[in-house]
């Protein structure tokens, strides 16, 4: 039942309707949570075509709603994007907080709606506009650039914005745009860790970390390699570096699903939350998808009961004070300005593990 309102059945127009995605997740979802599920998406696809609003869906997001109600899914960098470009009066993210407040700062005269204001993110949390404003006083005419896993206070103090899919074009952006040598890259350490591999600007890193990727280790992967000799295993930059190491490729959740798309490989592991082998398998048949498995407990307070209540009630909407916004706003859309970062058809990992990493910790 739709929390407080009358109760959505199973009927068979709902069954018909949402037949297609039935076909993408029935083999990740049971006949039984379909039932249920099914109700919820009629429901949500209607009333956003009544409210003229649209559905950007994270990778990280249930099949269910991935491939049920997103009306834009991907990465953090491919939502910004969209959300820039949206003609909806209301924009609801099912993702976490951060991603919310990006919508919100490139579209400050729309509706956005989080479904759970209770979404954080392990890397948000980590760093606020204070300790950059102190990092700043340390390190003067040392460009700033700020993952877009932050909240707009801190984006409001950073020169640019990066995402996993475009952090060593950025940084190498800002050392060129501003004629120096080094680069502040805040606030993963792990992401700094692996854009140093790949560049020859020296970065200066913050102490955070992604809750999720900083539990995978090296010895998962070796594990993996004996388990199943023949998978290849894509990590995420989030990981820490020796993970990475010992991957075969290294890539944003969109690279990973743009690797697995193009060269569909007999079996693969992705090294990253849980729900994106469950998406991506929907869409790769034939692929066989490899656990580890770590979820995301800020990313699975989305659910399409709670998506169906933001609709309906127009709740909960993300504010961000203008003044902060505006200054927000001008380091996301330099990154939203630079071209699109073009998805390496395999990440060298010669280079990566020869390269000097370059990192001095804050
Ligand atoms: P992507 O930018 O790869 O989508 O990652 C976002 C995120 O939260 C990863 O943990
Ligand atoms: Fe944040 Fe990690 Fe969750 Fe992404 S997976 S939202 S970085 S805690």
């Amino acid at each position: 039942m739709a929390d407080g309102f009358a109760p959505l059945e199973f009927t068979p127009e709902v069954e018909a309707l949402t037949a297609p995605v039935w076909d993408k997740v029935k083999s990740k979802v049971t006949p039984l949570d379909w039932r249920v599920h099914a109700p919820l998406i009629a429901e949500i696809n209607r009333l956003k075509a009544e409210k003229n609003a649209v559905i950007l869906a994270h990778n990280y997001m249930t099949p269910e709603i991935f491939h049920g109600v997103g009306d834009y899914v991907g990465d953090s960098l491919g939502l910004a994007r969209e959300a820039a470009r949206s003609d909806a009066r209301i924009i609801v993210q099912a993702g976490v907080h951060f991603m919310a407040e990006t919508s919100k700062v490139l579209c400050p005269d729309k509706t956005v709606l989080i479904p759970d204001l209770r979404a954080g993110c392990s890397l948000a949390s980590s760093i606020t506009g204070a300790d950059v404003r102190l990092i700043k006083q340390r390190f003067p005419g040392v460009p700033v650039v700020t993952y877009v896993n932050t909240t707009a206070d801190v984006k409001a103090e950073t020169d640019i914005c990066c995402t996993s899919a475009n952090a060593v074009q950025v940084v190498e952006w800002a050392a060129k745009e501003w004629g120096v040598d080094r680069v502040i890259l805040i606030p993963d350490e792990y992401l700094a860790r692996n854009v140093a591999a790949q560049t020859d600007v020296k970065i200066i890193a913050w102490k955070g970390s992604c809750e999720v990727h900083v539990r995978f280790t090296p010895e998962d992967i070796a594990e993996m390699r004996v388990a199943y000799p023949g998978a290849e295993i894509l990590a995420h930059p989030e990981c820490p570096e020796e993970v990475l190491n010992a991957a075969d490729f290294a890539g944003s959740t969109a690279a990973m699903t743009s690797y697995v798309e193009t060269r569909r490989p007999r079996q693969v592991v992705l090294i990253t939350e849980c729900s994106m082998a469950s998406n991506i398998a929907g869409d790769v048949p034939g692929v066989e998808f490899i656990g580890p498995c770590n979820l995301c407990p800020h990313m699975k307070r989305i659910s399409l009961q709670n998506i169906l209540n933001a609709l309906v009630k127009e709740q909960f909407e993300v504010t961000i004070d203008p003044q902060i916004a505006d200054r927000a706003r001008l380091a996301v859309q330099r990154m939203i300005d630079l071209p699109p970062p073009s998805v390496p058809a395999r990440y060298d990992l010669v280079k990566a593990r020869g390269h000097h990493v370059d990192v001095e910790m804050i």
